[in-house]
């Protein structure tokens, strides 16, 4: 019968469902892809995709996993033997982002540490840039040498993965949702109050929430909306379905779904919030206007709240610990479901222990990401980033609502097993969305997406430089395919776990 790992409870579930989703995207991410698209009418864009796609997509994948109890690709094979490579192509784009994610925890990590005594000094830019990753130094497409200081935070960084994955999905993933997780909304929600007392305060939170009419007619603010709603709820990377596949058969999906999507969106805003507020503390006391400071990325997190922790009035330590450590939370919790997502399906499909698949996938994924702590790791990073987020993450799902709902038809028995389950009852809205909507949506972006990759390359990249994110997004369909073509270890009828 059914031997395979459970969650201890329901609780143990959404904490480690909410764990996946809020991550790097929440903290860096959300704040800068907002205000880049008009602030306030931002909102809009973004609490369509949220009820049109991130939540209907987030109950899809619960159900699935659920429904067919396997990893992504075990479920899909179940679902149809001609949809297995999907399940394999999105657990592989999990596996190139579990590449570089852990990257940035790494830096985080050393950021909490050279909090204590603000070792960055007062060029924030320059100890980044120059001295800590070292970027600067090289020109993109450079590998340039090991950039050192990254590589032991990194180590570190892996060892916590691995040992966590090693101890399975209740006493390993579970457990350490349960503790970072709350740590992280109380260590959260401090540095938000201390942020929005700040002087100043009132207008960065004015330029994050002032609407800017102008820009919600363009199609790109819609297309960061829904770009933003995937990677934030971690739809498509087939840790979702792996996650719901270790539920009892007696669960709430839909309601569990409703309250994973609520809860990333709200720490979502949590964390606009106190990053505008934070930057209108900066710029009130430098006399400059927020556009001025207002950066994406890397620089956001790791050279200007830097700087504004320098100036803070009191307690700057206190506040840079809590901050970096938070990162730290948010992206382990994230990183770690990421891994799973391929872990669990090798296991799925080559009938070997946990053990096994943590040490060769994790291990693989850790000597990969080695390539981003050199000098031009950062470059690398961006690079492969763009590629798999646009051609991996965004259409993976659009081929998934495609093949789900149009292709093999089985919404309609995908809903009835949640109506089953769920006290909530999925209507119409549903199917409509999924079968409708989304694809809509997703298929203009993906249009506007190779448009402007078309347009003009990528942050100016050379052209065979930006080959390589290109090969990685497109190995990832090859590899599915040809992973897909390999016999089961054990048949999907011996496994016999089909409801
Ligand atoms: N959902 C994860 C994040 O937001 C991947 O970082």
């Amino acid at each position: 019968m059914d031997n395979r790992e459970q969650w201890g409870s329901r609780a143990g579930f959404l904490f480690a469902a909410i764990g996946s989703a809020i991550g790097l995207g929440n903290i860096w991410r959300f704040p800068a892809v907002a205000y880049a698209n008009g602030g306030g009418a931002f909102f809009i864009p973004y609490l369509i995709a949220l009820l049109t796609a991130g939540i209907p997509l987030l109950i899809l994948e619960f159900t699935m996993g659920h429904k067919y109890r396997g990893s992504a690709p075990l479920t899909l094979a179940r679902i149809s033997k001609r949809g297995e490579w999907l399940g394999w192509w999105q657990v592989l784009v999990s596996f190139f982002i579990s590449t570089y994610y852990p990257i940035i925890i790494a830096w985080a990590v050393s950021y909490t540490i050279f909090s204590f005594n603000l070792s960055w000094g007062s060029n924030t830019e320059a100890f980044f840039q120059k001295d800590y990753a070292q970027f600067a130094l090289v020109h993109p497409g450079q590998i340039g040498g090991m950039a050192w200081k990254v590589v032991i935070p990194l180590v570190v960084v892996w060892i916590v993965v691995f040992a966590i994955l090693f101890k399975g999905v209740q006493k390993g993933i579970e457990r350490a949702n349960k503790i970072c997780i709350p740590l992280l909304v109380v260590l959260f929600t401090i540095i938000v109050i201390r942020a929005v007392t700040l002087p100043g305060a009132a207008e960065g939170l004015d330029a994050f929430f002032k609407p800017d009419w102008g820009k919600i007619a363009s199609g790109s603010v819609w297309v960061a909306a829904y770009g933003q709603i995937f990677f934030s709820l971690s739809i498509a990377f087939g840790i979702m379905v792996a996650y719901a596949s270790y539920l009892p058969r007696k669960t709430d999906i839909t309601n569990n779904a409703f309250i994973t999507g609520l809860s990333n969106s709200g720490f979502e805003l949590l964390a606009g919030i106190g990053v505008f507020a934070a930057l209108g503390f900066m710029a009130h006391s430098a006399g400059v206007s927020i556009n001025d400071i207002a950066q994406g990325g890397p620089n956001l997190v790791f050279v200007v709240l830097p700087k504004i922790i320098n100036t803070l009035p009191a307690f700057q330590s206190a506040f840079a610990v809590l901050f970096f450590l938070s990162i730290v939370f948010a992206g382990l919790t994230s990183l770690i479901s990421i891994v799973e997502a391929y872990v669990s399906a090798v296991q799925d499909k080559f009938n070997i222990s946990r053990a096994k698949a943590v040490g060769w996938g994790g291990g693989i994924a850790a000597v990969l990401s080695v390539l981003y702590a050199t000098k031009g790791g950062l470059y690398f990073l961006d690079n492969i980033d763009h590629f798999v987020n646009a051609y991996g993450v965004a259409l993976a799902g659009l081929v998934e609502v495609i093949l789900v709902a149009w292709v093999f038809r089985k919404l309609g028995e995908l809903q009835k097993h949640a109506n089953g389950i769920s006290d909530m009852r999925l209507g119409a809205w549903w199917t409509v969305c999924l079968s409708v909507i989304t694809p809509i949506v997703l298929g203009y972006m993906m249009i506007d997406s190779i448009r402007t990759d078309f347009k003009a390359p990528y942050s100016g990249y050379s052209g065979s430089f930006l080959a390589l994110g290109v090969a990685i997004a497109v190995l990832s369909i090859v590899l599915g395919w040809i992973i897909a073509g390999l016999k089961w270890k054990r048949t999907l009828e011996e496994q016999k776990e089909v409801s």
